[in-house]
């Protein structure tokens, strides 16, 4: 299969692009070769190349920022995923994209299933959603929400996610400031793109789904278990979620069920078991 990995210097695309490259023909496009939000450049890049699949990994992904600059935000979650849509549509090329827990306004108490409806709070949240309907647009498509992003694939970018500020300072020495009333369902970047090889190799109907880590846990919960894994003494700042302001609001209960995916023939690792993968992992490529 030939398969163009768009956004693939980030930390889910270089793990796409890793995942796939031994099985199958890869083509990564960094930002620097497509900028997804430029029509012209998509259709002129992405056509010629008659790829099966198109992997959409590039995204604006600043939440607080998109608060005050909207166009910004919508111009690459949204519009230039409508591009690789059309692209798609034109070359009848199946396509991937990532979408994100943060469509809930997180007043649920139960994980939020694919057909539960989203409530975005913030504007970057709009933008993905609007992500969403524009690439199940397309005739094919996948949509995986992910959220909490951890991992790195060898050769992908320095990590700059929640989990690993709280494993550098873990491993410091340092106490990390986590939230003792925010729930979140990881996501493991290494898993995702396993999800996303076995989806395009597969038969699974397209569409919506939740594509985290098995489970939920508080980022209190999150720590402890790095701590116990790295065998450091488990001292935090434990905040609540209203002792901290952010320009954007987050969803306070963002579990996701994993069900879909799983009754799709795929089941995602729990998140305990990703942890141990990634601490295992993080002491080679960090
Ligand atoms: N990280 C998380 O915790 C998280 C949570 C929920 C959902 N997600 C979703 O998961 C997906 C992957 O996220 P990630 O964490 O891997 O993001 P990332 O590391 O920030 O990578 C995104 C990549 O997209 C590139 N990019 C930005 N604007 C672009 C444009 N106009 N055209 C082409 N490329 C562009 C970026 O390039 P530059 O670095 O040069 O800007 C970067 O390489 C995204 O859809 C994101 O919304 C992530």
């Amino acid at each position: 299969m030939r398969i163009v990995v768009a956004g693939a210097r980030g930390q889910l695309g270089a793990a796409v692009v890793r995942e796939c490259a031994p099985a199958h023909e890869v083509v990564p496009l960094a930002r620097a070769d497509l900028d997804i939000a430029d029509d012209r450049a998509v259709a002129a890049s992405i056509d010629p190349l008659r790829p099966d699949a198109i992997v959409n990994c590039a995204a604006d992904n600043r939440v607080d920022y998109a608060e005050d600059h909207p166009v910004e935000a919508l111009n690459v979650n949204a519009f230039g995923v409508r591009a690789l849509a059309q692209a798609a549509r034109r070359i009848g090329a199946t396509l991937v994209h990532y979408s994100t827990d943060f469509v809930f306004d997180g007043a649920s108490r139960s994980p939020y299933r694919e057909d539960d409806r989203p409530n975005p709070i913030g504007v970057y949240a709009a933008s993905k959603l609007l992500g969403e309907w524009f690439a199940l647009d397309a005739p094919r498509a996948y949509v995986l929400r992910v959220e909490s992003l951890f991992g790195r694939a060898e050769g992908g970018p320095k990590e700059k996610g929640s989990v690993a500020t709280i494993l550098d300072e873990l491993r410091a020495g340092r106490a990390p400031r986590v939230f003792v009333d925010r729930t979140i369902s990881p996501t493991y970047v290494i898993d995702a793109a396993r999800a996303t090889r076995r989806l395009l190799e597969a038969t699974a109907a397209p569409g919506l789904y939740h594509c985290v880590n098995a489970g939920a846990c508080t980022w209190l919960e999150l720590a402890e278990e790095l701590a116990t894994r790295l065998g450091v003494e488990p001292r935090f700042d434990a905040v609540r979620m209203a002792d901290v302001s952010f320009r954007a609001r987050r969803p306070q209960f963002s579990a996701l069920s994993t069900d879909k995916l799983a009754a799709a023939g795929i089941e995602m690792p729990p998140w305990r078991t990703a942890l141990r993968e990634y601490v295992t992992h993080a002491s080679v490529y960090r």
